[in-house]
């Protein structure tokens, strides 16, 4: 069991109930969270309190240890709400990275399958754990390249994710791999690299192109009024076509 000390701001993902955690504002005695329930609060030696929630997929992008740079769930619910993936489906991911991407499809495919590709396995270690975090056990990680490994699928997919810089030269053999109605999404942070994989989506005759970017503007809400908070925030392009 995983739950999530929470105060404001900060947060701490607690996986073993013995020892001590040390925050800022004292330290928590964790046995005390044996028989603790979400909701309740729990309070460290200086009496500061924390509250107890549950560990949710929403948490991943709190608590994943990072190596390469993740999607933002902004553009993963993007991913899953255009694609159109369910419960059940299949989907091969690449490159694996931090595992971000590929733990939030394999929370909404669920008891479907992710397949993800990592080629370098420093990388595919941290992802290995991040996985292990979330507690599903219907993501299988290959490391390996990506352009090598596909030889030997013998399954086909509903949704193929790409994530890495050679994905133009995978636009040709994902088409191969989709399901009829299975869909491609490619995450890129260049445009011309986007513009490059519609092309490539064009010529292989891929249905329903569309490539677009999302941006997330936060608010801040003052005494003297309310604005956005962050300036243009880039992230990146998001290509998608349907076989
Ligand atoms: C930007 S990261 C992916 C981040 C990931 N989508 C996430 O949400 O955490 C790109 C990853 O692709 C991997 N990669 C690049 N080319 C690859 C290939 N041909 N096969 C497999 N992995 C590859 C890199 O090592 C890197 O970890």
């Amino acid at each position: 069991m995983r739950l999530v000390l929470c105060r404001g701001k900060e947060y701490f993902l607690v996986e073993k109930f013995e020892g001590e955690l040390h925050t800022h504002r004292g330290v928590i005695d964790l046995s005390e969270l044996k028989h603790a329930n979400p909701g309740d609060t729990i309070k460290t030696h200086l009496g500061v309190e924390y509250r107890v929630l549950p560990f949710k997929p929403s948490d991943y992008f709190r608590f994943f240890r990072r190596t390469s740079t993740p999607v933002m769930p902004k553009d993963i619910g993007a991913i899953i709400a255009y694609s159109g993936i369910r419960r059940g489906d299949t989907v091969l991911d690449s490159g694996t990275g931090t595992g971000m991407l590929a733990a939030y499809l394999a929370n909404a495919v669920y008891p479907g399958k992710v397949i993800t590709v990592e080629k370098r396995w420093d990388f595919a270690e941290v992802a290995r754990k991040n996985f292990e975090m979330t507690g599903l056990d219907n993501i299988h990680l290959i490391c390996g390249d990506l352009l090598e490994v596909h030889r030997g699928f013998k399954i086909k997919f509903d949704l193929i994710t790409l994530d890495m810089k050679d994905d133009r030269d995978f636009v040709e053999h994902s088409k191969d791999l989709l399901n009829p109605g299975g869909c491609l999404a490619i995450y890129n942070p260049y445009v011309e690299h986007a513009r490059d994989v519609v092309r490539k989506m064009e010529q292989h005759g891929f249905l329903d192109i569309e490539c677009f970017e999302l941006l997330r503007i936060d608010m801040e809400f003052k005494r003297i009024g309310s604005r956005p908070s962050t300036g243009v925030w880039h992230t990146g392009y998001i290509a998608l076509g349907r076989v």
